[in-house]
């Protein structure tokens, strides 16, 4: 399995907002392979997502999803975070949100990719059951899983996986540990060592912002590299005004892996709400839900110290030049 596209890129999907279908179709036309994010999304909005980037596309594009998990292990610790978080949502003028669990309409959004003539799914957070890799793989989608150990990947493998996304520590945004407890510190070199000898093609994610960076990876064996925060300040992405000027500001000095916002750990710039509550309980998605209204009402009022503002360590590395600009830069080497 390579990459149906001139560059080995891929976008990385984006859920919560930076990923849009003019992204995706930027992405492709540059050479590169575009995704849409599923995740949060519903079924419906989902459908409506792939049908806005087919009528900008007619190249190949892929979908990702969240992998459902368990319910949180202690509620108890998510009720104790709650009453933490009481004055900051006084201070903003918002309500918490309730800390439920939800399947993310996973089911529902497998039937949308079964009929949706894509080229690729691909998975975060767990591997899906057999029975689903093999359908989508019968409806002649490939199939990706996102994993971050030589475990996950023997799994995803044993699942009837087609390839990976290697996810490092580096990587911004949520990581993809099938284990929402075990929180991920193997840097992507290593992980592409080791996952190689599984014997499935990798695509490498996590810190990828240069093209030195991406040489990097495919000299470590990946077929392609998956760039997210490179794509995050491109007039294409839907990424929040205090989240770009955060970034392109340089408003916090670093990131952190933190579990202040969803209850999964996450690497995002180290603004106060993410150092502050990065001892925050496990529990994907209670947590996520609890603190929303949070981020949101700070978002509205240009306030980035409380949102989550996803970024991986090559961060300070990125730009505002158009999506096309930024793919042919970082696949000047390739
Ligand atoms: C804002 C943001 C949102 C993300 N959303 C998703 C997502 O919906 N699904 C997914 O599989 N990965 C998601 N990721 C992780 C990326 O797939 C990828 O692992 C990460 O961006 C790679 O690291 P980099 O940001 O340093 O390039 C997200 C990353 C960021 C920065």
């Amino acid at each position: 399995m390579t990459v149906p596209t001139a560059l080995p890129i891929v976008q990385a999907p984006m859920a919560g907002g930076p990923s849009t279908p003019e992204l995706a179709a930027a992405v492709a036309g540059a050479g590169a392979f575009g995704f849409v994010a599923g995740g949060y999304l519903t079924p419906d909005v989902l459908r409506d997502e792939l049908d806005r980037t087919r009528a900008l596309t007619s190249d190949p594009i892929g979908v990702n999803l969240f992998v459902p998990g368990s319910r949180a292990p202690d509620p108890a610790a998510i009720g104790a975070y709650a009453a933490r978080l009481r004055p900051l949502a006084e201070e903003l003028g918002a309500e918490l949100g309730e800390p439920r669990w939800e399947d993310d309409g996973f089911d529902a959004k497998i039937d949308v990719l079964v009929s949706a003539g894509i080229h690729t799914a691909s998975f975060t957070f767990g591997c899906p059951a057999p029975e689903i890799i093999a359908r989508l793989r019968a409806a002649g989608v490939r199939v990706v899983v996102t994993v971050t150990d030589v475990g996950e990947a023997e799994i995803a493998a044993g699942a009837g996986a087609d390839g990976f996304v290697v996810q490092g520590a580096e990587a911004g945004g949520h990581q993809g540990t099938f284990d929402p407890a075990r929180r991920n510190e193997t840097p992507l070199a290593a992980a592409l060592d080791s996952i190689a000898s599984v014997g499935l093609p990798m695509i490498a994610t996590g810190g990828i912002t240069t093209a030195g960076d991406a040489r990097a990876a495919l000299d470590a064996g990946a077929v392609a590299v998956q760039i997210g925060t490179a794509l995050l300040c491109t007039p294409e992405a839907r990424t929040s005004v205090p989240y770009r000027r955060a970034l392109l500001d340089r408003t916090y000095e670093d990131t952190v892996i933190t579990r202040a916002f969803t209850g999964r750990w996450a690497r995002g710039l180290a603004n106060p709400f993410a150092v502050e509550h990065s001892d925050a309980p496990g529990g994907y998605p209670e947590v996520h839900h609890l603190t929303r209204p949070l981020r949101a009402a700070a978002t509205a009022a240009g306030n980035p110290d409380v949102p989550n503002l996803w970024a991986g360590t090559g961060w300070t590395a990125i730009t505002a030049e158009p999506a096309a600009d930024v793919v042919r830069r970082i696949g000047a080497d390739l």
